[in-house]
């Protein structure tokens, strides 16, 4: 690339090179990984926990939104979702993920995914499913209570690993089955504004299940435990193609290409110019240089991505 396709772009501590066909470049090199044991200051940690919920859910919502582009025939646009999908998972939410130290060993992943399972099937799609039968919304009720079941297994079995790692006693279950369910675009199917909150809610759940799993899976296969690995694989594609995907049609979640890609390129607008802005010059400040530096590097990212989802649908005019 020539220097003339090259812009600077600085906002706010981030200071970061924008290439014309919307490709970034970081203004340092990165290592591929970082420290698992990091300590950062407790509004970083905060930060990078919000960074990490944000990820999770482009990287759901392009997962979806690329199926859409095929269903219209639109392959590049496809493409371009999954690419940046994976970029969203596999490098912005492990990257923060590993400096959050939310990513420790099986006995501490499966503990804390075991954790989160049974406060979903016991507390928060419970009371869900409550709600939306009170109004009205009786599908959504249903497709709550299910879920919770579902959540109630994935404990059982994150359990029984768990037991079988420290005692020896049992076994590591096999993954669960999964049966994808399709989301084409279409209109919201509840009507209550306590629903499709409780949806909104949902789906960012499920989301962040799944990319905690994906990177958990990973952990566990360096570690040469595959069948933890599986276990992890197999509930996270439940998370996605089965609860975020049976939420995301009754919440009309996916629109057609061209509505998707404005609501993408604002919300990537908002990460590189407003969100990773905010949090890199507050972990300057706080001292916490890497989380700076990663935040700067990510808004970068997310500018690229802005620009290449606007090109993407000026293609579209
Ligand atoms: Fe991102
Ligand atoms: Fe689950
Ligand atoms: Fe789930
Ligand atoms: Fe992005």
């Amino acid at each position: 690339m020539s220097s003339s396709t090259v812009r600077l772009l600085a906002v706010g501590t981030c200071l970061f090179a924008v290439g014309a066909a919307g490709t970034t470049a970081a203004a340092a090199p990165q290592p591929a990984h970082r420290s698992a044991v990091h300590r950062v200051r407790p509004q970083t940690l905060t930060d990078l926990r919000t960074s990490m919920r944000g990820e999770a859910f482009a990287h759901a919502s392009y997962t979806f939104y690329a199926d859409q582009a095929d269903r219209e025939d639109l392959p590049d646009v496809a493409d371009l979702y999954r690419r940046t999908a994976h970029v969203e998972l596999h490098e912005h939410f492990h990257e923060e993920a590993l400096l959050a130290g939310a990513i420790g060993d099986e006995i501490a992943n499966l503990t804390f995914s075991a954790a989160g399972e049974a406060d979903e099937a016991s507390s928060m799609y419970p009371r869900f499913a409550r709600e939306a039968e009170q109004d009205g919304d009786h599908e959504a009720a249903a497709l709550f209570a299910e879920i919770a079941m579902d959540e109630a297994a994935h404990n059982a079995a994150f359990t029984a690993a768990l037991r079988f790692l420290q005692t020896g006693q049992g076994q590591v279950p096999a993954p669960p089955r999964v049966d994808p369910v399709p989301v084409p675009a279409g209109p919201p199917q509840v009507h209550a504004a306590r629903t499709l909150a409780n949806l909104d809610t949902a789906l960012h759940g499920e989301a962040l299940a799944f990319a905690r799993y994906t990177v958990f899976a990973e952990q566990a296969e360096q570690a040469g435990d595959q069948q933890v690995a599986d276990l992890f694989r197999g509930t996270a594609a439940v998370e996605l193609h089965e609860h975020f995907a049976g939420e995301a049609v009754l919440s009309g979640f996916v629109g057609d290409t061209r509505g998707n890609l404005h609501r993408t390129v604002a919300g990537e607008t908002y990460e590189a110019t407003v969100m990773y802005p905010a949090f890199a010059e507050r972990a300057r400040e706080a001292g916490d240089t890497e989380a700076a530096e990663l935040f700067c590097d990510n808004a970068g990212d997310e500018a690229g991505h802005a620009r290449a989802f606007e090109q993407a649908l000026a293609r579209l005019d």
